[in-house]
């Protein structure tokens, strides 16, 4: 029998909230615990598997209030902002089972598409402490400048303290840079940070509201000079960055090359994961003869080939592309092309890809499809991907594979710890 109609617009009234015991099952791929309540699951935050809690429950949400039975694998977080900030979600989990989690992230996404039986390594940490690129938001609230990432599942500024996250150099900047901001910013404006780091130094960029005045720009510059910032730059609105200081290079090398990435450019997030990854790449492509370096960025893995290969790499990003290119010519590099092309839109089709015996395919979160179609219509021999998305990674893998390459092996890369998230490595042979 049908109910009564609802009037226009009106949901079906929630289950009114209310607080019980729970036992987690399992970790969720948000890495939060996850119960089942009347056959259906509900999430909670900050508990680990094995630990039975009490939670106040609405929806498919609950939030713990009690701990009732502690997990073994239970630890003290690192930080005093654990739980409230959205950057960890993991810092209560012992160091083994949490790369394990990150391990299960990678193998469960590979089951998904058939791809089960896959060899996959051991994750690869990257220790807490090493992040050397991070985005933080700003905003002027009330009098107080907020600094920090958005809190959990909520877009208010968890007001930061402190950071085990990032790099020692760029967490003793969020002090300065609140005070700075604080000056900078009107009432109720924000902006967004993004900080990178490399040996040479920090380069920080700031997104602002608008078009600092010639006062702001000084106090721009002479923050870069007393925090001794290898660059400052800024943007407003849909602006090209603009350098309001300029001291020297971050000073990256890709293998031997000097490389200066653009401001905000990407960069792998940690040293140890880029130099696992590039490891891992080299090994892959020893002795192939002619690459192609898709989605190359500026030049992180084809760069770092140095001499064993000619390198073709393509990138839709300008910027980063003529970061490649630059730091190719200054290394006197002739064996380098580049070419600027968007491979979702133009993929490279199937008879260019004939002039190369291996590809490496490093694309954002939504992977390659495109490309990775017409790769497996090639017959390259050899093939690398690099992910941050093992679901869309597992999902270009099995378009491979059907297509008849090998998935011979995937190395989990941990390079945002405490986070749920995981990258990886994986090399494909033509079978
Ligand atoms: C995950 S980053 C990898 C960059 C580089 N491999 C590295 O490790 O530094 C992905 C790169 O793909 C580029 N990209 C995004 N969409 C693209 C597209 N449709 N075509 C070509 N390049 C694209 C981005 O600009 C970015 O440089």
């Amino acid at each position: 029998m049908r109910g009564r109609p609802r009037p226009a617009g009106r949901k079906p009234d929630k289950a009114p909230a209310r607080e019980i015991e729970l036992y987690i099952d399992k970790l969720g791929s948000e890495g939060v615990g996850v119960a089942r309540l009347d056959g259906k699951p509900v999430l909670v935050a900050g508990t680990l598997p094995g630990e039975r809690v009490r939670a106040r429950v609405e929806g498919g949400q609950g939030a713990i209030t009690q701990l009732i039975e502690a997990s073994t694998d239970r630890i003290a977080p690192a930080c005093h902002h654990f739980g409230s900030c959205g950057g960890c979600a993991l810092q209560h989990l012992a160091w083994e089972p949490y790369l394990a989690f990150k391990r299960d992230l990678v193998v469960e996404a590979l089951r998904r598409q058939g791809l089960g039986d896959v060899a996959v390594g051991a994750t690869a940490a990257s220790p807490p402490g090493s992040r050397r690129r991070a985005t933080l938001e700003a905003k002027q609230a009330g009098g107080t400048l907020l600094l920090g990432f958005h809190g959990r599942s909520s877009h208010h500024i968890v007001d930061l303290g402190e950071c085990p996250v990032l790099l020692p150099e760029l967490a003793a900047l969020l002090a300065p840079l609140r005070k700075l901001l604080k000056v900078l910013l009107p009432a109720g404006a924000g902006a967004t940070i993004q900080l990178a780091a490399g040996p040479g130094g920090v380069d920080l960029g700031l997104m602002l509201p608008a078009v600092p005045d010639m006062e702001q720009l000084e106090r721009l510059s002479a923050f870069a000079e007393v925090k001794d910032l290898a660059r400052l730059w800024w943007r407003a609105d849909g602006m090209a960055p603009v350098p309001a200081a300029q001291r020297r290079s971050i000073g990256l090398r890709f293998g031997t090359v000097p490389v200066d990435p653009p401001s905000g450019g990407f960069l792998q997030a940690t040293a140890a994961g880029e130099a696992v990854l590039t490891a891992a790449v080299v090994d892959a492509l020893a002795g192939a003869e002619r690459v192609a370096d898709l989605f190359a960025g500026c030049g992180t893995f084809g760069l770092a080939l140095g001499q064993r290969a000619l390198l073709h790499a393509v990138e839709s990003d300008p910027a980063a592309l003529g970061a490649l290119a630059s730091a190719a010519r200054r290394a006197g590099l002739g064996f380098v092309s580049t070419e600027r092309r968007d491979l979702d839109a133009r993929p490279l089709l199937v008879a260019e890809l004939k002039r190369f015996d291996a590809v490496l395919f490093d694309p954002p979160r939504a992977g390659a499809r495109a490309q990775v179609v017409n790769l497996a219509a090639s017959s390259v021999p050899t093939l690398v991907g690099v992910s941050c998305n093992p679901a869309t990674f597992a999902r270009d893998a099995r378009i491979l594979v059907d297509g008849g390459y090998r998935l011979e092996s995937v190395l989990p890369v941990d390079q945002f710890v405490w986070s749920p998230h995981v990258e990886l490595i994986g090399r494909f042979s033509r079978r």
